[in-house]
């Protein structure tokens, strides 16, 4: 006998065989247990329920229920019905011999995430319901690999308008984060036979794996206050940079290695990859336009909700140069079909709204008195650390005074419960540094987090 049903939402197949049907149903439920297909807690149907589903008679189903129960996979409480016990033993369950790290740091100062706890969850959600309203039912089938036309659509609107970026919906490709937009673009590169890629001085670890994952070589080229040099740039294929805010030493590219970039593509038939993960947000002055609007033939323009929303949306886009969007779409079509429709309706929504701006005027604001309070705060405590790359961002740069090391203030940090990270991370660097993401706690934990920051620079 095998019947499905659905327990507290979760749909479980049991497959009663055998002419002894209550031992089978007994071996099938403990299996299920077993395999945490039953987790828990999880209330099981009446008995009455499953003898009918089983088609057996409602007796066999208590018994088992009642022999389950003497052995202690399950638990009978008048009123709550048959659970399945909290603390069954399972006998040979794997034991990972390295576990994930699952418990966060009490406070966090490291780059990389915006204020999660700071999310539009209500706006998001509004979003959501007005989106999966208005959709057809046709949304929610197979469509185009570089993303539904609405999302396209109010992304070319909204990067023209902020980011100044020169876009067509029809060349813009929705990808799932940064990350894996940019191993579309590496396994594009290489099936066009291109071998090396060149990068600024320091990369995120991921970055570098994402490249070399894709059989291209990188060449780091030297970044200085002005950012990347690109005069040192040798005979690579393409170039991928942060013209916005260097990650991680947060200068913006100067004007005139700007013009030096484009021409060095422009002269090679290179493509410049142009990672804005940061760009909506700047405080001292007005947002730098996009490289890309400036020669939308050569550079692929990246964009991330990693800062303005979450990491854990992973929504992300790539605004392509017309020769290169076929290629790249059809790399997108072979790794995962399509992006995710929901989302993709939502942001669609979020933007046109008018929710995106908002949220990211909000964010600005906040982050921005963030970093001033951070400034105060080490000028005041320890006024022998210099602070750069503060104009623009979610993080800055605290370089350690002589005689401090990334990896002793980061374990002495550690201790204190407070998570940083060293600039070496990224790259070979001549003077240590922090890389502190003034964004990531969450507001509550801003000022303690700081705190401590300061109490472990001073000794
Ligand atoms: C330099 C840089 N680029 C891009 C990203 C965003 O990556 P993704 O969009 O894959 O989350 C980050 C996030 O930490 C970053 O630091």
């Amino acid at each position: 006998v095998t019947t499905s049903w659905a327990i507290s939402g979760v749909d479980l197949h049991l497959d009663v065989t055998g002419p002894r049907i209550r031992a089978g149903l007994e071996e099938a439920l403990r299996d299920s247990v077993r395999a945490e297909r039953l987790k828990p807690g999880t209330r099981l149907p009446s008995s009455r329920a499953l003898a009918s589903d089983l088609g057996i008679a409602r007796n066999t189903v208590a018994e088992a229920y009642g022999q389950l129960v003497a052995e202690g996979w399950l638990t009978a409480r008048r009123g709550s019905g048959t659970r399945v016990a909290g603390a069954v033993r399972l006998p040979g369950r794997h034991v990972s011999a390295t576990p994930v790290a699952t418990t966060a740091p009490r406070y966090d100062l490291r780059p990389g995430s915006p204020d999660l706890s700071a999310f539009p969850r209500a706006a998001w959600l509004a979003a959501t319901r007005r989106a999966l309203d208005r959709a057809p039912y046709t949304a929610l089938g197979y469509s185009d690999p570089r993303g539904l036309p609405e999302l396209r659509e109010a992304l070319a609107e909204y990067l023209a308008r902020a980011r100044g970026v020169t876009a067509d919906p029809e060349h813009i490709v929705i990808c799932s984060g940064f990350a894996q937009g940019l191993w579309l673009i590496c396994h594009v590169l290489h099936g066009r036979g291109r071998r090396t890629l060149a990068t600024e001085q320091f990369l995120l670890p991921l970055t570098q794996q994402v490249i070399e994952s894709c059989g291209i070589g990188i060449e780091r080229t030297p970044v200085d206050d002005r950012g990347a040099r690109i005069a040192e740039l040798k005979r690579a294929d393409a170039l991928l940079v942060t013209p916005a805010h260097q990650f991680p030493i947060g200068v913006p590219l100067a004007a005139e290695r700007r013009s030096q970039a484009l021409a060095w593509a422009a002269e090679g038939d290179r493509v410049i990859i142009e990672d804005d993960y940061d760009g909506e947000f700047r405080y001292d002055r007005h947002p730098l336009g996009a490289l890309q609007a400036r020669a939308a033939d050569d550079v692929v323009y990246a964009g991330t909700a990693s800062k303005t929303l979450a990491p854990g949306l992973r929504l992300g886009w790539l605004v392509v140069p017309p020769r290169l969007i076929e290629e790249i779409t059809r790399v997108k079509l072979l790794a995962d079909r399509q992006p995710a429709t929901l989302e993709q309706l939502t942001l669609a929504e979020f933007i046109r709204s008018g929710a995106y701006d908002r949220h990211i005027r909000r964010s600005r604001l906040a982050y921005r008195r963030r970093r001033d309070r951070l400034i105060a705060a080490l000028h005041e405590r320890v006024p022998h650390v210099r602070v750069s790359g503060i104009a623009a961002g979610l993080h800055a740069l605290a370089h350690l005074a002589p005689g401090q090391d990334e990896g002793t203030v980061s374990a002495r940090a550690a201790e204190r419960g407070l998570a940083l990270q060293g600039l070496s991370a990224y790259g070979a660097s001549a003077a240590p540094a922090l890389v502190i993401g003034y964004a990531t706690p969450p507001e509550h934990a801003f000022t303690s987090a700081v705190a401590r920051l300061c109490a472990v620079l001073s000794r």
